[in-house]
């Protein structure tokens, strides 16, 4: 009995929405019955991860009697050698994901508050959820995080603000002045977390360089992974930089071993291979440009994004052009806090031919 179980939890807990992931391609293969499916919903690396992590993981593969390297140690000092900071500046996740679960875990009592963007990405909100914190959500200006409104919703109360730039969704970023403006007086117990899962993909001559905040020795935290450009998803493994104090409370709160070994080889070998993001980022522009050029034919107003997605404006309730794409095989992403726009992941030119031709055909029935 569902309501006897319930008083078991904790009441924070059962405010709780499991995260719905993009849908996996094996499940719409069942739903529909079709077996050629195109999956533009998770913002993944369709070119997929590079020879050298693969053949990193099938040696590993040898090994996986022994206990992955709870310190990570080689894969820090490789990120930090690339990144100009020590390598106790950097911690590792499973997944980015993990880091923004520690950041809760770590930084948020009953009571503090975060403050994220709307919409931003959905797991910030889970982990404030999880530590009994108040989200206080920005809603974006111009699909962009709004961080003049950010900065002035910020209390004695507030712990985290996180800042996702490239913004999932929307795809958009902030500039150097924007976050230089944001950081100028922002008081000691607010730490900002800049979220850029999507880094490798952008192109803004005026993004700013994060990293360079640790360096100084502000507080704030850099979150990065292996997950996009690096086309690891499956293995989980995304870090974190900030200075050397913060990443010491974050150790307070992790599992000993939770990058598993086959990970984080595939990690190292991947930081190895240069043109493993320079051939991700190529087809990137080249279906962005497409895609964009498609839209205007179809008269759809997009979000132009400095990411591996494109957030479009379908012009009709976005779950219903949602599904019909999917019953023609193709899956994007919808209900993403704003009711008409649908987020397709930029894939290969076949992909993104077969997505527009399919959206096409259920916007205009041809
Ligand atoms: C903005 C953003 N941050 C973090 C993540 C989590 O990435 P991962 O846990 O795979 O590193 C994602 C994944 O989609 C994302 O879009």
């Amino acid at each position: 009995m569902a309501d006897s179980r319930s008083s078991l939890v904790r009441e924070n807990v059962l405010g709780l929405v499991p995260y719905s992931p993009g849908k996996p391609i094996e499940e719409v293969k069942r739903e529909i019955g079709l077996d050629d499916i195109t999956k533009m919903a998770s913002n993944e690396n369709v070119l997929g991860p590079s020879p050298k992590a693969v053949e990193a993981m099938r040696a590993a593969a040898e090994s996986v009697y022994l206990y992955p390297d709870g310190s990570w140690f080689r894969l820090r000092h490789a990120l930090a050698s690339r990144l100009g900071v020590s390598a106790e500046s950097i911690v590792v996740g499973n997944g980015s994901d993990e880091i923004i679960h520690f950041l809760g875990l770590t930084f948020l009592n009953a009571a503090d508050e975060m403050i994220q963007g709307d919409p931003s990405f959905v797991r910030y909100e889970a982990a404030a959820a999880l530590n009994l914190a108040k989200c206080h959500l920005v809603p974006l200006r111009d699909f962009t995080h709004d961080l003049v409104a950010m900065r002035e919703a910020v209390n004695d109360r507030t712990k985290l603000v996180f800042i996702a730039s490239p913004n999932n969704p929307t795809g958009t970023i902030n500039t150097k002045a924007e976050v230089d403006a944001f950081l100028a007086d922002l008081p000691d117990h607010v730490l900002p977390v800049f979220d850029e899962a999507y880094k490798e993909y952008v192109d803004a001559p005026d993004y700013p360089e994060t990293v360079d905040y640790v360096r100084e020795g502000r507080n704030v935290i850099v979150l990065r992974t292996f997950s996009k450009a690096y086309a690891l998803a499956g293995l989980r493994v995304g870090y974190g930089i900030a200075p050397p104090e913060l990443i010491g409370y974050l150790n307070q709160v992790r599992e000993p071993f939770n990058v598993s070994s086959i990970a984080q080889e595939a990690a190292i070998a991947s930081l190895e291979d240069e043109d493993q993001v320079k051939r991700a980022r190529a087809m990137n522009s080249a279906g962005k440009r497409y895609l964009y050029a498609q839209f205007e034919a179809l008269g759809l107003a997009y979000v132009p994004t400095e990411a591996n997605f494109v957030f479009v404006d379908v012009g009709r309730d976005c779950m219903e052009v949602f599904r019909a794409l999917m019953q023609l095989g193709v899956i994007a992403r919808a209900g993403l806090g704003m009711p008409t726009h649908l987020r397709v992941t930029i894939g290969r030119q076949e992909d993104n031919e077969r997505f527009i031709a399919a959206l096409s055909e259920v916007l205009h029935g041809t």
